[in-house]
């Protein structure tokens, strides 16, 4: 572990069959006004919509809706969402959804009280709030952000066909979130995996990156291969309790800080799929898919020994006198095969994308400098166009 560096995670967690309980332990720490956000609807029809109802009211609170938040959410929306906070004079920002729902609470939570325009503020000044911030807690519906855990909100702003994530700090985190994974069984399988891929992919982003030995790309390896073996188990049988904890748990292990340490992390993937996501507004997990080989493909030369000890650690390629280039590729290559069996979505053009959007995806594009290589616009056009 070289470097110094802090770690804190102060959000609590409730996790299991009986995680709703741990909401009755919590908001007696807060006012009696409570937000409730929540999406598009399916809480009311899986039932947790009613159960949180009627913890909150057994509570005495003052319930207040913003309902209607959808993936990938919006500046618009979360203008709307600041005018509904202020109207309820809210103390608890209380989010049952999947990321976009816990993401979209969090930028409430910092711009109810900001006096600037805050996505010009957080977005695309990358600046911290100075305002107070509001309590957030969460209710997991959907798993694979890992926005549980962490101080990550994505926001896109459809005019400027931007879709930026802002990494905030502790005091945005969630205050509490409850991981109950029988909640997720109504998910569709689309989403079910869409989720799965982002899980691998927070993992991968922070792994392929810095050339030390790195307890942390250990922990990520038995993630990663945690990961891979229950995902088989939920494709057989959705309902499959012990796969679907397993997934919810590494989903919160893969993004809450923890294997990001000691390590630069890449997060291209990230980036490309969110400029496919600001001109389509695809799946969040599926842009992901549909950029990675191309991604990986490309910087492989410039990580081989990482990418040759992942086909080894993690796919279980076996050296028998190869080169590391050959291990490295074949890698790729068993992966590309378990992504095909999975069922994910393997290019952009399936999401919507068209040739007219190629500029503009190349624009809308963030490089990063923490990974293998640091991309020039030119690379990330060819990534874009292999990913067609
Ligand atoms: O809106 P409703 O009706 O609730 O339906 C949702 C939505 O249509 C549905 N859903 C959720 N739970 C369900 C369910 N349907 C049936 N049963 C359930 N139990 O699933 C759909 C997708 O939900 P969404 O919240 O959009 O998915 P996800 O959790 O993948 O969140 C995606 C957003 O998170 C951002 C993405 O960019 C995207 O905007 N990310 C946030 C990160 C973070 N905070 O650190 C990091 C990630 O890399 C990611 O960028
Ligand atoms: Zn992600």
């Amino acid at each position: 572990m070289l470097g110094n560096f802090t770690y804190c995670n102060p959000t609590k967690l409730y996790f299991g069959k009986d995680a709703l309980e741990g909401l009755s332990e919590e908001l007696p720490k807060y006012g009696k006004n409570v937000l409730l956000v929540y999406g598009g609807g399916s809480i009311k029809k899986n039932g947790i919509y009613e159960k949180v109802i009627e913890i909150l009211k057994a509570n005495s609170k003052n319930i207040y809706e913003d309902a209607g938040v959808m993936p990938n959410p919006t500046s618009d929306k979360l203008a709307e969402g600041v005018t509904r906070a202020k109207e309820a004079n809210a103390d608890l920002i209380l989010a049952v959804g999947g990321g976009s729902v816990c993401d979209y609470a969090k930028a409430v939570s910092v711009s109810v009280n900001c006096n600037d325009d805050p996505w010009e503020k957080y977005f695309i000044r990358f600046e911290e709030p100075s305002c107070e911030i509001i309590p957030v807690g969460c209710v997991l519906t959907m798993v694979g952000t890992g926005s549980e855990m962490n101080g990550g909100s994505v926001i896109t702003n459809r005019v400027q066909k931007l879709k930026i994530g802002h990494v905030f700090g502790e005091e945005v985190f969630p205050k509490f979130s409850i991981l109950n994974p029988e909640f997720t069984f109504t998910l569709p399988k689309y989403q079910m995996i869409s989720g799965i891929y982002d899980i691998m992919s927070h993992i991968l982003e922070q792994y392929f990156s810095g050339t030390d030995d790195n307890t942390s790309d250990y922990i990520s390896e038995g993630l990663l291969r945690s990961l891979i073996h229950s995902t088989e188990k939920a494709l057989e049988n959705p309902s499959d309790y012990e796969a679907r904890s397993n997934i919810m748990w590494t989903a919160t292990w893969a993004l809450n800080t923890l294997v990001a340490k000691g390590k630069t992390t890449d997060w291209m993937v990230h980036m490309l799929g969110q400029s496919v996501g600001a001109h389509t507004d695809a799946t969040h997990g599926m842009t992901l898919s549909a950029v990675s080989l191309p991604y990986y493909r490309y910087i492989l030369p410039y990580g081989l020994k990482k990418f040759a000890r992942y086909a080894v650690n993690v796919w279980g390629v076996k050296y028998e006198g190869k080169t590391d280039r050959q291990i490295a590729e074949e890698g790729l290559s068993v992966m590309e095969n378990w992504m095909k069996k999975t069922g994910l979505v393997m290019n952009i053009t399936e999401l919507g994308a068209t040739e007219t959007m190629l500029d503009g995806m190349v624009k809308s594009t963030l490089i990063m400098d923490g990974g293998y290589k640091v991309l020039s616009e030119a690379d990330v056009r060819n990534i874009l166009k292999a990913s067609y």
